[in-house]
């Protein structure tokens, strides 16, 4: 089994490479307008901007930036098959200009023109990244009442192009390889993801998301894993250090990311030499959580009655039954921005296969 990775430094509000409608699923998050480690990127986009800002005029900024963003919507729609999905992760901001301090409520924004565009709105994740800043409460402090609540919270907006998306019923075994465990399916498809620290700390790099606004790798993956399957195409038209692209690495999913500024090719480059060793670090990480669950399971509740047919494993669901897991064996770079990834069994599925229940990840927690 092969994929592919496109990574191609340009303005996304016309990715003249990818063909119409042959994304099957858009994980993304953009630079955050009115936040103002954006500004800059926005002003260069449209000088209009930093003059709003510099008059005082924050709504009329705010309603700019949002017109810059809303030119790659149209292009993913443009280039998302019907039926498909776009996840955008994106936060608030709260800022003050000039003497008025407000919320500038971009999920709002974006989702109304999803809307316009004629897309399904789904229900939306809600996940926290808490900080712990000295300075994060702001406004009147312990007087009433101009104190601001603290933004901790980013949201994932969920969107369909139409209705549900078809399978070919030829070939049920690819969407069925594809499927995630019972209980992971209780946490990923709950709306408040309170921990997304826990699985993948390796690839997050401490100080990534302070410098280049990241998301966590375990946000990417589990999007990619609910929201398509092995084979798929994922795009993220604002792809920074490239987590989308090594998350669907990491679940056998080809993928295009486009990112206008070329100085995140560096870290990409870094990342993509560490993420081999994680791909099955992940994976090793599932399966010995899938084993503690089981047996947590059967000794508290009752045994299971569906075994895994690849690995031997029980599972809670027939649905679980033909669950694969191709692991990352190498990255072959094509060209400068093209990379072909190949992937096989690990020695360790053998131990799966033969009952053993010590599976070993040197993942940090
Ligand atoms: C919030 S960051 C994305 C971070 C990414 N999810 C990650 O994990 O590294 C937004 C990125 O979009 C890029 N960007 C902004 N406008 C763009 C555009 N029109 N086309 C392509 N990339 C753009 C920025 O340079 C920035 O790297």
């Amino acid at each position: 089994m092969k994929t592919n990775h496109k990574l191609i430094f340009g303005n996304s509000n016309n990715m003249k490479e990818v063909i119409s409608e042959s994304v099957n699923l858009v994980v993304t998050s953009p630079p955050y307008p009115m936040i103002e480690m954006w500004d800059e990127q926005f002003s260069a986009l449209n000088p209009e901007i930093k003059e709003a800002i510099q008059n005082g005029d924050g709504m009329k900024a705010y309603y700019l930036m949002h017109d810059e963003l809303n030119k790659v919507w149209k292009e993913v729609d443009r280039v998302l098959a019907p039926g498909n999905i776009v996840c955008i992760n994106i936060g608030d901001a709260t800022r003050k200009i000039g003497k008025s301090f407000q919320l500038y409520a971009n999920h709002s924004r974006i989702t109304y023109f999803f809307e316009t565009m004629g897309y399904q709105v789904l229900p939306v994740i809600i996940w926290r990244k808490e900080t712990n800043k000295p300075n994060k409460f702001m406004g009147s402090g312990m007087l009433p009442s101009n104190a601001y609540v603290t933004l901790e919270h980013e949201y994932i907006l969920i969107f369909r192009k139409g209705t549900n998306r078809e399978f070919d019923s030829k070939n049920k075994l690819g969407r069925q390889n594809s499927a995630y465990f019972w209980e992971e399916r209780n946490i990923w498809f709950s709306d408040i993801w309170k921990d997304l620290k826990g699985v993948s700390q390796k690839l997050n790099h401490e100080d990534l998301r302070e410098r280049s606004a990241a998301y966590p790798f375990e946000l990417a993956y589990r999007l990619i894993n609910m929201y398509s399957v092995q084979g798929d195409t994922v795009l993220d038209p604002f792809s920074g250090t490239g987590t989308t692209m090594l998350a669907a690495m990491c679940s056998a999913r080809n993928s295009i990311g486009y990112e206008i500024d070329p100085k995140f090719q560096k870290v990409v480059d870094f990342r993509l030499n560490e993420v081999l060793l994680f791909s099955k670090e992940i994976v090793l990480e599932r399966i010995k959580r899938h084993i503690q669950f089981v047996e947590k399971y059967t000794k508290e509740k009752r045994d299971l009655e569906h075994r895994s047919t690849r690995y031997g494993f029980m599972v809670m669901t027939n649905q679980e039954k033909n669950i694969f897991f191709p692991i990352m064996e190498k990255i072959e770079s094509i060209n400068e921005t093209e990379f072909e990834v190949t992937y096989d069994e690990i020695p360790e599925m053998a131990y799966i296969r033969a009952g053993s229940k010590q599976v070993q990840t040197n993942l940090v927690y």
